[in-house]
């Protein structure tokens, strides 16, 4: 070969290389729904999980929830808020910075989701809702819990677009520890007046058994429903500021997991206390 042609032979490598390079899949790096081309592109569904220290309820809830989600054909992601700084556990804030995450993902609709409750019954629907509609998947009927069985419960799955959590300025950031955030979060869409379309399963062939798994954690920590100083006056009244534009936040990392086939966004989020407002966001005395 001349010297010419073996420059030309190397250009041709080197481009076809690059061709190859590029045209390879992002892999790790891309939101991936896998191999179900039924899926619906129009809406997007995005799973948010508050969560603290719930590894085992999290390796069964996700590969779970994505084969539920695939047969109902719903293009969805999952964001996992991992709270990591030393406060008390805040759920409602979570879900807040939550919501930014998902629009950054373009969903349209979403779901805050307990981590240790899993979908048993394929005719809990998962698909959009619809602007205005809020749709109460875990409801207290089938609930694994009967005391979760009042009217007003809207806790464990929750759906709704992303529209509409705006419009409420999404939950309350003053609940610390367990409980109340979701009676509060339902004031704020009984006054937008988005209860009015509120739906609940119903009719379901199955029972309080067997609608949903609840995974049980052997090393079970007690639940914090410690009432410090004015925590119990003020976790009792309604909170008309503070929400999805107030919520004080630093994330910390973000990183993309596999938990078997499914790709699951980790986010490291820190909750910045405002402890003249809500002192009582961390057990320890001051
Ligand atoms: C959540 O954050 C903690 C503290 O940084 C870390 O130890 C833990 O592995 C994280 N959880 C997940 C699921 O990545
Ligand atoms: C359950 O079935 C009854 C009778 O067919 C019907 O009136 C009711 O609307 C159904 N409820 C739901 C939630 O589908
Ligand atoms: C709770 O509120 C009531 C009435 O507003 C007040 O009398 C009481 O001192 C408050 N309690 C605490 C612990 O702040």
């Amino acid at each position: 070969m001349r010297l010419w042609q073996k420059y030309t032979v190397s250009i041709v490598v080197c481009l076809l290389l690059l061709l190859l390079y590029i045209n390879l899949p992002l892999g790790q790096n891309e939101y991936e729904v896998y191999g179900d081309p039924l899926i619906e592109k129009n809406n997007i569904l995005c799973i948010l999980i508050p969560y603290r220290d719930r590894w085992e309820e999290l390796l069964q809830l996700v590969p779970e929830l994505n084969r539920f989600l695939n047969r109902q054909h719903v293009d969805h992601r999952f964001i996992v808020l991992n709270q990591t700084d030393s406060n008390r556990f805040n759920r409602a804030s979570l879900i807040n910075v939550g919501w930014f995450e998902a629009d950054r993902l373009h969903c349209t609709y979403m779901v805050m989701h307990d981590v240790d409750l899993i979908p048993l019954n394929p005719d809990l629907d998962y698909r959009f809702p619809g602007e205005g509609v809020v749709r109460h998947i875990a409801a207290g009927a089938y609930h694994p819990k009967v005391r979760y069985d009042y009217p007003k419960f809207i806790g464990g799955i929750l759906m709704l677009t992303m529209h509409d959590f705006k419009l409420v300025n999404g939950m309350s950031n003053k609940y610390w520890g367990w409980g109340l955030e979701d009676d509060e979060f339902y004031l704020r869409l009984r006054d937008a007046n988005l209860l009015a379309a509120l739906e609940r399963p119903g009719n379901l062939t199955t029972g309080r058994s067997d609608t949903f798994k609840h995974v049980h954690d052997d090393k079970h920590r007690k639940r914090d429903q410690a009432y410090i100083g004015n925590q119990r006056n003020l976790s009792r009244t309604r909170d008309r500021k503070s929400g999805l534009v107030s919520v004080q936040y630093r994330i910390a990392d973000r990183r993309l997991i596999k938990i078997e086939d499914t790709v699951v966004a980790i986010l490291d989020v820190k909750l910045i206390c405002d402890k003249k407002w809500t002192p009582y966001c961390t057990l320890k005395r001051n």
